[in-house]
């Protein structure tokens, strides 16, 4: 209504020079048409330039006197004509403020005598102050003493008036375009995309608060598991790269180049850059004599062994890739035992399920040491998975190109009353150790599984222990999250009653 009133009233006449009187003369509200102001000046629809009165009006006392009388009347009129009345009788008559009042104002004008008892001194007095405040309030303005009189009587005060004068802007119509927030399948079909205007984006509106938030399972489960390496006095490996040469992921741990997990089909390999830049080259050189002819007890493989392939980039398998760069650091040191461990991510090219990721996190742990056995690995193995909350453990002799011997690790599922594989492990094979420059009596005991698989064949109480799933049921923020392929595997296997 407003709206069209002040845009109507714009496209005949220069200017509104008054919101208020504006909106008296079409009958609108004052706060309506400023409203209505405020938001065509924004879209510079119009033009709008304050404009600030300052009115005089009464207040709540002065308001009450306009219509009562003056307290000094009010008092003169209960004093009776003839006669007097005690100070007492008078005072019950009257509102306590307007007799205190009305007393002095009546004894200062001379109407009344005052005294125990108050009687007239005149016969007839005109109410000039009622009079004053009645013509204030239809929108006189008084004399300068009246004005300062009531003024400090307290029964007048200024008000500021706002309001606006207002002329056409530089984007006026005589009505207001709609902008569309959406560009729908309609306005395409329709062609009216091409006349609609459409609101612009507000890149600092904020957005709803999420309603819940929490760490991500695997943070929380991966957290853990650190701790527990920490508390078995383990260092953690840097594992910040996921882009890793062929070089440190397959070559340096001994796998020959023909390798099947080598082939694009299981690796990752990058285009840009394409290569690796730097590696080491007197221990290329000695990673290239134990391939093609071996050494340190070992025939090697009998293959010509390719720099080229060893310069592929790829984005790291596994996260044993570190393990060697770490192992490698160290042998260019004098020895000192270690034991590092990590737990990061890792890609394979794998075909994406319900089941597989291209990407998973490996833990990984290791110990280097003089004279370490198979015994020793064993019996790591079994304090770290028994603070895991798995206390049965099986060994199966098993092959990886860099270990020998080699086991996988099975755990018994309670749940599924079943033994259950949940890593591999072995013993680092001279034929990566001692290029690297380790002498003969130093072993490495190292093992690795994933984080995801380890999660999943947990039982339903592991599970609920170490995630505080509880939390995670109504956390319907987690529907956004993007691949979280991994939650919904828990909640799978939790439905399958492990
Ligand atoms: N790198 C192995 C894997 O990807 C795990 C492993 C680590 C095995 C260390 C033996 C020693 O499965």
């Amino acid at each position: 209504m407003a709206e069209e009133a002040i845009l109507g009233y714009l496209e005949n006449h220069e200017e509104i020079p008054d919101s208020g009187q504006f909106a008296t003369d079409n009958g609108l509200d004052h706060n309506d048409v400023i409203n209505v102001i405020k938001s065509l000046h924004g879209f510079r629809y119009i033009e709008a330039q304050d404009i600030k009165r300052e009115t005089l009006v009464l207040t709540e006392e002065g308001r009450k006197y306009a219509e009562k009388g003056s307290p000094e009347v009010q008092l003169f009129l209960a004093v009776p004509e003839e006669g007097s009345i005690s100070k007492e009788e008078l005072q019950k008559l009257l509102d306590p403020a307007v007799f205190k009042i009305g007393c002095s104002q009546a004894a200062k004008n001379k109407w009344v005598q005052m005294g125990n008892q108050i009687s007239r001194k005149v016969q007839h007095v005109e109410d000039r102050v009622k009079d004053l405040l009645l013509r204030i309030q239809d929108g006189q303005e008084p004399g300068k003493d009246d004005n300062n009189s009531l003024k400090t009587r307290k029964l007048t005060a200024l008000q500021t008036w706002k309001g606006y004068s207002v002329k056409r802007g530089p984007d006026y119509a005589p009505t207001r375009r709609r902008t569309a927030t959406d560009l729908t399948r309609e306005h395409l079909l329709g062609g009216d995309w091409r006349n609609i205007e459409f609101k612009e984006y507000n890149f600092s509106a904020k957005g709803p608060p999420p309603e819940s938030g929490h760490l991500h399972p695997l943070n929380k489960v991966k957290e853990r598991i650190k701790n527990i390496f920490r508390l078995m006095n383990f260092e953690e490996m840097p594992t910040n790269k996921y882009v890793e040469s062929s070089f440190w992921n397959f070559d340096a741990l001994f796998q020959p180049q023909q390798h099947p997990a080598r082939d694009s089909h299981d690796t990752f390999f990058l285009k840009a850059p394409e290569t690796t830049k730097q590696l080491p080259e007197d221990y290329v050189e000695l990673v290239k004599r134990v391939h093609e002819s071996g050494g340190y007890g070992s025939r090697g493989y009998g293959y010509e062994w390719k720099r080229e392939e060893a310069n592929k980039n790829l984005l790291r398998t596994h996260t044993t890739a570190i393990s060697s760069r770490m192992l490698y650091a160290l042998a260019q040191q004098s020895f000192t035992p270690k034991k590092y461990f990590s737990i990061d991510r890792v890609f394979r090219n794998e075909a994406v399920d319900r089941t597989h990721l291209a990407e998973f996190h490996q833990i990984e742990g290791l110990v280097c040491d003089r004279g370490l056995t198979l015994g020793h690995l064993i019996g790591v193995l079994q304090d770290f998975f028994s603070r895991l909350g798995m206390d049965k453990l099986k060994f199966k002799p098993a092959y990886n190109p860099y270990t020998e011997p080699s086991m996988e690790i099975f755990s018994y599922h309670e749940g599924l009353e079943k033994w259950v594989e949940i890593g591999n492990s072995g013993m680092f094979r001279p034929e990566m150790l001692r290029p690297m420059g380790f002498s003969e009596d130093v072993n490495v005991i190292a093992w690795g599984l994933s984080l995801e698989r380890w999660i999943l064949g947990s039982s339903r109480k592991t599970l609920y222990a170490l995630l505080e799933l509880g939390r995670l049921r109504n956390a319907s923020a987690l529907s956004s999250v993007p691949s979280l392929v991994f939650e919904k595997q828990i909640r799978l296997s939790l439905c399958l009653g492990k």
